[in-house]
């Protein structure tokens, strides 16, 4: 074995916790370029739509089985009045979009576009309800309206703007960062009213809806701790997490301060692996956030969502400061596939996670031209793709063996991240290589199943700052991956430098 090779050890016959397939969910705010122009470009338009849906974006999202999608905000859901976005288009109320681009926005996408959106993606809702200035009457009208399917008051207003059923919409947000741009609040002031908001956020009919209170910015451990000490004794097996279900986390990667966060194609080789290291912490992240959670919660009753990671760069030279449109390169995709292997690790608590955002915003999936122009598949939109086989599967622990470090920013870097998943007579590996320059090898000691059919993909570039444009689509794209072989141990995989790799196995 050669010191370019690491070993990682798994026992495919040990399954773990499940990898809940919403982990892989998105998120769409009123901003920038995201739902206009990037998922709405409205009936009339030439772009090929669905009653004003772009249809190319949604066969792409659909090709990485979206499993959620999160919407209205972000900042903007704490400015949103769901009235406002109902009823005859043409008569809809405008507002200001104040968090972003102080641009007037016409609620031509209102909750029934948002719905129809959801049904064409065939993902699970999750609406991110107003607390900073909306009212608990508000909130409990808008999911009467959305799911009640009897003659109540607002099930008889959906109707008469033209939706006779009910809707089902499992994922419901108390709020959006109390702790900024939702309100700025105190953690004890928002534990009240996560309390008091969730608790008319009912479940009409047979719609069971999971709710999921604005929890901490990134390290605020303190503001979880807050948010566990007010639910009711969890310390019994049979306990239930009521009122609220679940807390969530935000944490974006950048390589500087939100002044200069970085270019997000024109980066330094230290910058490539200050985001890596940055991406890396979101481990630290989820184990100390678990640890406080784990002192209230012992069974795991309250799930931890990160309903919103991902990069975050200056934005595109010549474009609106307020709209967020970046551009998406290898380094983008490696940031990802680190992440998921992080959240596939802390699969027993994180329920979802939720990259921010799906179209034209931040670490994007897919980048459109102005005015309904061509689709660009980002780098990071094939780590979705190549990540499906992990959905619902059950997670099974990588140990990783002779990888080396670096020391960054005064942090370790391990340059392999890898996990790994299995789903009935099947198994998937994830392995990437942050290394800019060396490639290397993965010895993959598999025990406990037989492997009797295996292939690999690999997603690279020549240059770590490739990426996908209108006149090169394919700069960044997976391939079949020849560099795997039979081993005594089980099997060995080549990584190219820079590269994400997974591996795909037949279980006997
Ligand atoms: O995703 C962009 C913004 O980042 C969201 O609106 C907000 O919640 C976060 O600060």
């Amino acid at each position: 074995m050669t010191s370019d090779t690491s070993t990682a050890i798994i026992d495919l016959d040990i399954p773990g916790a499940t990898i809940s397939r919403h982990v892989y969910g998105h998120f769409a705010e009123h901003l920038g370029r995201c739902i206009y122009d990037g998922f709405w470009v409205g009936p009339d338009s030439d772009v090929p739509n669905e009653g004003g849906i772009r249809r190319d974006v949604v066969d792409a999202l659909r090709a990485i089985r979206i499993p959620n999608l999160r919407w209205p905000g972000g900042c903007f859901a704490d400015d949103y009045h769901w009235r406002d976005g109902i009823g005859p288009r043409d008569q809809r109320a405008r507002m200001v979009n104040s968090h972003w681009g102080d641009v007037v926005e016409d609620n031509s996408f209102g909750t029934h576009e948002f719905m129809a959106l959801c049904e064409l993606l065939d993902a699970a809702p999750y609406v991110s309800g107003n607390v900073g200035s909306g009212s608990v009457q508000e909130m409990s009208e808008w999911i009467e309206y959305l799911t009640r399917g009897d003659d109540s008051p607002m099930a008889a207003l959906r109707r008469a703007n033209g939706r006779e059923e009910p809707w089902r919409v499992p994922f419901w947000g108390i709020g959006n960062e109390a702790w900024g741009c939702g309100g700025n609040l105190r953690a004890e002031q928002f534990a009240s009213l996560a309390r008091q908001y969730s608790t008319y956020v009912r479940a009409h009919g047979d719609n069971e809806v999971y709710r999921i209170a604005a929890g901490a910015n990134s390290d605020d451990y303190s503001w979880t701790e807050t948010l566990m000490r007010s639910f009711d004794d969890l310390s019994r097996a049979d306990a239930t997490a009521a009122p609220f279900q679940a807390l969530s986390m935000h944490y974006y990667t950048m390589t500087g301060p939100w002044s200069d966060k970085g270019n997000a194609t024109q980066f330094s080789r230290d910058e490539w692996y200050t985001a890596l290291v940055r991406a890396h912490h979101m481990e630290e992240l989820l184990t100390r956030h678990s640890t406080v959670m784990d002192r209230y919660d012992p069974y795991k009753k309250v799930g931890l969502a990160v309903d919103e990671w991902g990069t975050w760069w200056n934005v595109e030279p010549g474009t609106n400061p307020g709209f967020l449109y970046q551009q998406n390169s290898l380094r983008d995709a490696l940031v990802a596939s680190m992440h998921f292997d992080t959240f596939h690790r802390h699969s027993d608590r994180v329920v979802m996670a939720n990259i921010a955002q799906t179209v034209n915003v931040l670490q994007a999936m897919l980048l459109t031209e102005p005015e309904g122009g061509a689709l660009v598949l980002t780098p990071t939109y094939h780590v979705f793709e190549m990540n499906t086989g992990h959905h619902d599967a059950a997670a099974l622990d990588v140990h990783l063996q002779g990888v080396p470090t670096l020391q960054v920013d005064g942090r370790e870097l391990p340059l392999v991240s890898a996990s790994a998943s299995t789903k009935g007579d099947s198994a998937l590996v994830s392995l990437t290589n942050l290394d800019a320059e060396q490639g290397r090898t993965v010895v993959l000691d598999l025990r406990g199943r037989n492997v009797v059919g295996r292939s690999a993909r690999v997603l690279t570039a020549g240059a770590l700052e490739a990426h996908n444009t209108v006149g090169e689509p394919q700069a960044v794209a997976p391939v079949v991956h020849d560099g795997i072989r039979q081993h005594e141990a089980g099997l060995e995989v080549d990584l190219p430098a820079h590269s994400y790799v997974t591996v795909s196995l037949d279980l006997a």
